[in-house]
């Protein structure tokens, strides 16, 4: 029976026979077989009495090379390892020319790797984090349903900009050179769906329709931003996961976003030991070869425990413009953008140095200036805040963003008046708010931004399979 390198690591070793069928990491002096077939971090080492085999057969073993191995599951006498298998049979599926193989038994740079996307998942540190990435997706479903939350599947292609900021990828099937023309302008009615249409840069709006009606519910699904930031933290092609739940205020939103990011977080904690410790090891050898002031001071995993066990610092926007402003007077830290007039755009300076250096936990941010953020966010009693909530996290900055929603029509209209949304579009989110309006919240996680913090990685590009941002869409 074939077993996964996972369950066979499991067994008591006493001569039974076993297959497995994977890829070859290395093969030494002609003898070892270092196999891995993905269900693990941990290899299987096959030994090989070469003697008993085809001189070709061997041969055709280098790295790379996939290959089914049927044998006998001993104790290993080796160090390395607690198990081995003595091989009886090899089948080779299909070779790999060892001097071409791009992945080598030895440390590759990430840059080289995202250049080999389609091969970086044989690496233990691609493995380790996508493993990691599936697991954090199952925590997400098994969080919201046993909260009771019903998942939601909200389109994809659409006609409005929820977010107002018009970072939009257009969708279109006119023909670009010879596009139909309405006196000199291009003519939308004449396109696929009889009007401009975009790829979603957010499910929201249409989760909020569904929350009143279903009472809570969660969109998990891709998202488009054709914004030109070229960081570390932002990707043209996302997956982002947004709760929308009637009755919950402002208060019920954060209360309900630090218990989802606990739990997920706690999730893998406990089902992903070995790739964790893996991913800590190698982060660790790297910190080493940093100057020690540039130096990360907790682990991965302690970092991570720190998180689930800590309550999260809640500050509102004018609090945390106060701090920042004082620092700024008392010269504890010098900011490249000016903290000069409450209003102001936090830029991520202002947050780091909030979440690493003054609070030195996750912060939720609250209360922000009502023109700094987007047309549907209730307007606070004061009416120059809304209730939107930003939670920060260390060395990534913004994870979440939500707000309770306006639900009250005419204060809603002003707002798209303000921010000019075009409310023609919009009738039918309007129309929530004449049919049975209640309070409602929801947020938005950045799925890739949270498989980044749980890895330890540093750069976006390594924890999505296939990265999308500006000038790159390659594989
Ligand atoms: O703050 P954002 O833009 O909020 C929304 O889209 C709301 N509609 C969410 C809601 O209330 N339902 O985006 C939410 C999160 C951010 O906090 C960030 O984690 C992530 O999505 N995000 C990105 N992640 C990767 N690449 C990008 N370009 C991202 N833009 C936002
Ligand atoms: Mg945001």
């Amino acid at each position: 029976m074939t077993l996964l390198i996972k369950e066979i690591l499991k067994l008591q070793p006493k001569n039974q026979l076993v297959t497995v069928k994977g890829w070859v990491k290395n093969f030494r002096a002609n003898k070892f077989v270092s196999l891995n077939d993905g269900s693990t971090v941990q290899n299987i080492q096959c030994v090989i009495d070469f003697e008993s085999f085809d001189e070709f057969i061997i041969k055709k073993i280098t790295s790379g090379t996939s290959i089914s191995i049927k044998g006998k599951l001993v104790n290993s006498l080796g160090s390395g390892q607690d198990v081995e298998i003595l091989v009886t049979n090899i089948k080779i599926y299909g070779e790999s020319n060892a001097d071409k193989y791009p992945i080598q038994p030895k440390k590759h740079s990430f840059e080289f790797l995202r250049e080999n996307a389609h091969l970086r998942v044989r690496t233990s540190t691609f493995g380790a984090i996508m493993r990691i990435r599936s697991k954090l997706s199952y925590a997400i479903h098994k969080f919201f349903q046993e909260e009771n939350f019903q998942y939601v599947n909200t389109p994809i292609i659409t006609s409005n900009d929820a977010e107002g900021a018009g970072e939009m990828f257009r969708v279109t099937t006119l023909d670009p050179k010879f596009p139909p023309l309405e006196q000199n302008n291009v003519d939308f009615k004449k396109d696929f769906f009889s009007k401009k249409t975009h790829l979603t840069v957010s499910g929201q709006l249409e989760a909020e329709s569904y929350a009143l009606g279903l009472g809570k519910v969660y969109t998990f699904g891709p998202t488009f931003r054709a914004e030109n930031s070229n960081t570390t933290r932002h990707l043209s092609e996302f997956w982002m996961i947004e709760p929308e739940m009637a009755f919950f205020d402002l208060e019920d939103n954060i209360n309900l976003a630090e218990k989802f990011i606990k739990y997920i977080l706690n999730f893998i904690i406990e089902e992903c030991v070995d790739d964790l410790n893996f991913l800590e090891q190698r982060l660790f050898n790297e910190e080493k070869n940093k100057p020690k002031n540039e130096r990360n001071e907790m682990k991965l995993i302690e970092k991570l425990k720190f998180v689930v066990d800590n309550k999260f610092e809640r500050v509102s926007y004018s609090k945390a413009f106060e701090i920042l402003k004082n620092c700024a007077k008392n010269k504890k830290k010098k900011f490249e953008f000016l903290v000069n007039d409450w209003g102001m755009d936090f830029q991520s300076e202002h947050e780091r140095y909030l979440v690493e250096k003054h609070f030195n936990k996750p912060v939720v941010i609250f209360d922000y200036p009502s023109q700094s953020k987007a047309f549907y966010m209730r307007l606070n009693d004061d009416e120059t805040t809304v209730a939107a909530m930003d939670v920060l996290f260390p060395g990534i900055g913004e994870i979440i963003g939500g707000s309770q929603r306006e639900e009250r029509l005419k204060i809603l209209e002003n707002r798209m008046n303000q921010f000019g949304v075009s409310k023609k579009d919009l009738w039918w989110y309007k129309e929530l708010r004449s049919f049975g309006t209640v309070p409602h919240s929801g947020f938005g996680l950045g799925f890739e931004r949270i498989v980044l913090f749980a890895t330890g990685m540093s750069n976006i590009r390594d924890v999505i399979p296939f990265p999308r941002t500006p000038n790159n869409a390659l594989f």
